[in-house]
């Protein structure tokens, strides 16, 4: 019983070894869990009020299929970004970071609606992070 007890308490820390070695890309759900995550993201930017006008003019299925390659490389799932890089995308948008930051909370929402697990959306999140840098105006 104690365990038991131990192992949901290292499972709900992330700290079980069967949680923590299996990939990324495994825990979204393989190709089609990010499919249907950036599915639901793309719409939530689309919707967001405070940065959805931004989206006006795009192609949404070519931003979610770019997405999807990108998530997917970025999880280590069997996938190449074949799109813009992301400076030569985002730097005439003048992005700030507090624009960067609603994008990523869209994501975040999507990532909770997709049901994924907790550590699977910290994961994203972290590595997604990594690129503010790339996106935001310098
Ligand atoms: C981690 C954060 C982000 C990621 C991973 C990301 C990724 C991407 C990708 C893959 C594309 C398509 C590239 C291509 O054209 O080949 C794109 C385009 C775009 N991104 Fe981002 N982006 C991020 C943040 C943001 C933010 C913060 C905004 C605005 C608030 C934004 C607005 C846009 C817009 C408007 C386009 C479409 C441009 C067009 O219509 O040609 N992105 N992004």
């Amino acid at each position: 019983m104690s365990r038991l007890l131990l192992c949901a308490l290292a499972l709900l820390l992330g700290a079980c070894a069967s949680t923590r070695e299996r990939s990324l890309y495994a825990q979204l759900g393989g190709r089609a869990g990010i499919e249907r995550l950036v599915m639901i993201a793309v719409e939530k930017v689309h919707d967001d009020p405070r940065i959805g006008e931004l989206f006006a003019q795009t192609d949404l299925e070519y931003l979610r299929e770019r997405l999807v390659e990108q998530v997917c490389q970025l999880a280590d799932g069997p996938c190449e970004y074949t799109g813009l890089s992301m400076p030569d995308t985002h730097s005439g948008m003048n992005l700030s970071e507090r624009e960067f930051n609603w994008f990523v909370e869209d994501f975040e929402a999507a990532m909770r609606e997709a049901g994924l697990p907790l550590a699977a959306q910290n994961r994203l999140l972290a590595r997604l992070a990594r690129l503010r840098g790339e996106i935001i105006r310098q």
